[in-house]
Formats: C-alpha cells, structure tokens, sequence
C-alpha cells in the first residue's frame, strides 16, 4: 500500500516537533508532501527556522518547507513563549539550520498541491493556529472538495482552556480560521486537550527517549523535559502532553484512539468565550455532526509507538 500523502502544518513548538519527527520516522506508512510554518507558539520567523532545524535532525532537509501567514486572519497575534521559551524550542542545544525555506508562500504551496494530486489524495495536519489552512480555503474554494481529511490538534470540551479559562490555544489564537475550516464540510478529525491530556512524557517514558542513545532520542528528551513546567505548574501534571503527536500517531494507528462524531462550533463573538470549541458531545442539539472528537487514547501503546519509531531516525 502506498504511503499516505499529507502536509503538516505547523507552529514547532517542542510537541510540534514530535509529531513532525514521528511522522519523518514513518515513511512506509506517510508522504510528507511538505511542511507549511504558520506564527503561533512564537513569531513566523522562529515557526518556520525551528520546523528546518526538526528536519535537519531528522535528516530529511529533501521536505519542502514554506513559511505561512505571520498574523491571524483579524486579530493580533498572540505567542506562547512562556510555555516554548523564547525560541519556540527551548530545551535541546540545536545547530541552526542550514537548508533554505522552499521558494513560495504555504499558502501557495497547500493550493498548488490540492489541484496537482489526485482529488481526495491529501490530508492535512494542522498543528498550530488555522491561519494557512482558512486561508487556502477562503483564496481558492475548489480545494475544499480534494482535501482528503483534516487531522488536526485543537479545542477542548471537559478540559476546557488552556490559554484562557475557555480556550485551546490553536483555536484561540485565530477563531474565525476554525470557524472556516469547521464550516467547511471537510472530514475532520479533532485532537482536543481532552485526549492530549492523556499522554503525559512522564519521567520513565522520557527516560526511555534518553535511553535510545540518538541524537533524536536526546532532543526529545530534552524538549519534553523543558515543554513540561507550564502542565506541570498549572495543572499538576506528572510530564508533559504530548498534544500535537497525537495527530501523527491517529495517521499511523487510529485504533489507539476513541472519540464522537459531533458537531463542533467554535465562538468568535464573545471576548469570554472566545476561541472556545463548542462541543455537542451529548447531542443535545440537532446541529450536524461535522468532526469525530477525540476523547481518549491507549497512553502505554501511544508511547510504545512514538519511541519504537524515534529509535529508527
Ligand atoms: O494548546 C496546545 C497547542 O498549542 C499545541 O499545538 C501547541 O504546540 C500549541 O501550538
Ligand atoms: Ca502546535
């Protein structure tokens, strides 16, 4: 069976660059077509050098990668460095990189694709603000039916915020791109902090990452290790989550995942709530479903995943 074609895009981000690693250790089974940097976590200019600094550890400087949009679709940006530190990928000492950006715009390049490859043969993995994503959309609406899936990391039901008492920080960083793309009828997977509150780099999974004796092993460790005094302080957490990894470990093995087919809307009028993803996990309203929520997750076989397939890069 031929690898499984998708584009990430992506705010690295420590747990961006896991699921990035994850998903360049698994090229039987993914064809990353490209890396699309979109402003999140830190500024555009920090998204797309740490997403070349990822593939340089990975040794795969043969994937594209463009730089996005540097501000939401209408609202300031608003970064997270006190939970990426300064750089975005605080942590691990890491050479800076050498391979340039691809020539072009994300934004381009997500197009181009969608009308190059075979309708239906390309998901998307957004794993930072839908900034790119909306507006590829909004420039050229004949993408929208070719899209294959989207998977993406965002929102929050029982977990509510982490940003504000309300809301995910993907979502909440650019509501009205969520707005866009939960419109868009596109079939979608959502990884919310429901399920990636589970997967905690506790001390014996991160010694595991140390125990592969690779650099990448040892960059993981590391990362995880910094990544995880916000979670730690605010919510107790025993390690850090590994949010955006959980987007590469659905592409790989889905059946370590449960979660709804409900409908998911996303406020963008109210300052309270803004940015909060409303989700009819009860069905109590006749809105159509139009993403399967994730809400949990085998932890031990997640993990068992992740660092089977570090230890091959
Ligand atoms: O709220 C967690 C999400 O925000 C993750 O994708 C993390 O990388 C940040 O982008
Ligand atoms: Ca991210």
């Amino acid at each position: 069976m031929s690898p499984r074609k998708i584009i990430i895009d992506t705010d690295p981000g420590q747990d961006d660059a896991v699921a990035i690693l994850l998903a360049l250790a698994s090229p039987d089974e993914l064809e990353v077509l490209g890396i699309t940097a979109v402003a999140g976590n830190v500024p555009l200019p920090l998204t797309a050098r740490n997403a070349r600094i990822v593939c340089e550890l990975a040794g795969r400087t043969d994937v594209p990668i463009y730089a996005g949009c540097d501000a939401p679709l209408s609202r300031p940006l608003v970064t997270a460095e006190h939970v990426h530190g300064k750089t975005g990928l605080d942590g691990p000492v890491l050479p800076d990189p050498t391979m340039p950006l691809a020539e072009g715009h994300a934004v381009d390049f997500i197009i181009n694709t969608l009308r190059r490859e075979p309708a239906g043969s390309v998901t998307l993995c957004p794993l930072g603000p839908l900034t790119n994503i909306a507006t590829a959309f909004q420039r050229a609406p004949d993408i929208v039916e070719r899209v294959q899936q989207i998977v993406l990391m965002g929102g929050a039901y029982f977990e509510v915020g982490n940003i504000t008492p309300a809301a995910e920080f993907n979502i909440y960083v650019d509501p009205e791109a969520a707005e866009i793309v939960m419109k868009s009828g596109v079939d979608t997977v959502i990884m919310p902090l429901d399920v990636t509150h589970k997967v905690l780099v506790t001390k014996p999974r991160n010694d595991a990452f140390r125990a592969l004796g690779t650099p990448v092993g040892k960059a993981v460790a590391e990362m995880t290790d910094f990544f995880e005094r916000f979670d730690r302080e605010k919510y107790g957490s025993d390690g850090a989550p590994l949010h955006d990894p959980c987007v590469t470990a659905y592409l790989l093995q889905p059946e370590l995942f449960e979660g709804r087919h409900i409908n998911v809307e996303i406020e963008t009028a109210s300052e309270l709530t803004l940015g909060m993803t409303v989700a009819d996990w009860w069905r109590v309203t006749d809105r159509p479903a139009n993403a399967l929520f994730i809400g949990s997750v085998d932890a031990d076989g997640f993990f068992d995943l992740l660092t089977e397939r570090l230890a091959r890069l």
